[in-house]
């Protein structure tokens, strides 16, 4: 069946409608639905993954993370960008990694002792990505790496490189869901179908959308009509809008947490409620 036949029929069960204005109605069929399809059983591997780069795939596992963290659930961010490491920068834990995945590919250390505790949050911790770009790793070993951690959290979220290669479609499609992350901007949103369209093809149809970095002048800019039109392009249930924030920028930069005044930790908030099965209303203020 072709990908197009998959999409509609799961929009036809799950669509959620938004409005492209300030506040955005949200049905709480949606979070219900991902409890229902078994998304919320032990230890949950979420991959974060986008067509096209610096659409906000590493903010966003470490915002969710974070929020996932302090709503109690133990959390591991897996850092797969190799030679892009950041996720030591976003948690202000830059020069004090001991440990990362080419100590555990080479089979130095292993993957449990590869963990770092984030200091920011009890329950959070990372497994740094190496800084060799080159180093050679099968999808099989990354298996075996969230196998042998999986026992010790209750979810484990892959942050992934850009890029629509057979390489990241077989790592992020072993996760129990996929996180399909775009912004407004239409090239962000055709990547993003096309990626989408391959995971339905390969028959997987645990996905979920991110729009990320949305705000007026990106929506007045009239690329795009509405939120409606993207989630309708990609034709993904929406999970979660994030608003465009400076302070999110800011605080990643910096190493600090994100302030309680962001609204982008609203939105991550609510993301990750809705991924531990709590119906949230998706209400987004859009600066
Ligand atoms: N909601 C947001 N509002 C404003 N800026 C954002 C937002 N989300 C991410 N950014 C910024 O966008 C840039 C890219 O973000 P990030 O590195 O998280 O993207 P990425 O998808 O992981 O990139 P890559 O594809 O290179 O791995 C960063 O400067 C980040 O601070
Ligand atoms: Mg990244």
């Amino acid at each position: 069946m072709c990908p197009a036949v998959h999409r509609i029929r799961d929009m036809q069960m799950n669509h959620a409608p938004v409005t492209g204005g300030m506040q955005l109605p949200y049905r709480e069929k949606t979070a219900s639905a991902v409890t229902e399809r078994g998304l919320n059983d032990m230890s949950k591997t979420i991959a974060v993954t986008s067509g096209k780069g610096g659409t906000g795939k590493s903010s966003i596992c470490a915002g969710i993370g974070y929020t996932l963290a302090k709503q109690g659930s133990r959390t591991l961010i897996i850092e797969l960008d190799f030679g892009l490491r950041c996720i030591d920068i976003i948690f202000g834990m830059s020069g004090q990694i001991k440990h990362d995945l080419s100590d555990v590919l080479t089979g130095k250390v292993s993957a449990v002792d590869a963990v770092a505790r984030v200091p920011m949050a009890s329950n959070l911790f990372v497994l740094c990505a190496p800084k060799n770009p080159f180093l050679k790793v099968t999808v099989q070993q990354i298996i075996d790496i969230c196998q042998s951690v999986r026992k010790y959290y209750d979810y484990i979220i892959i942050d992934t490189g850009a890029g629509i290669n057979n390489h990241v479609f077989d790592i992020v499609e072993q996760a129990n869901l996929i996180l399909v992350v775009t912004t407004p901007d239409p090239i962000c949103v055709r990547d993003a179908q096309m990626m989408s369209d391959e995971f339905y093809a390969r028959g997987n149809r645990r996905q979920r959308l991110i729009i990320n970095k949305v705000s007026k002048k990106a929506l007045g800019a009239e690329l795009v009509r509405d939120l409606d039109e993207i989630i309708d392009t990609i034709g993904v249930q929406l999970i979660g809008v994030i608003p465009e924030d400076y302070q999110l920028v800011i605080a990643t930069g910096k190493g600090e947490p994100i302030p309680s005044t962001a609204p982008s930790l609203a939105a991550f908030d609510a993301i990750s409620k809705r991924l531990r099965g709590e119906p949230t209303p998706l209400t987004v203020k859009i600066g």
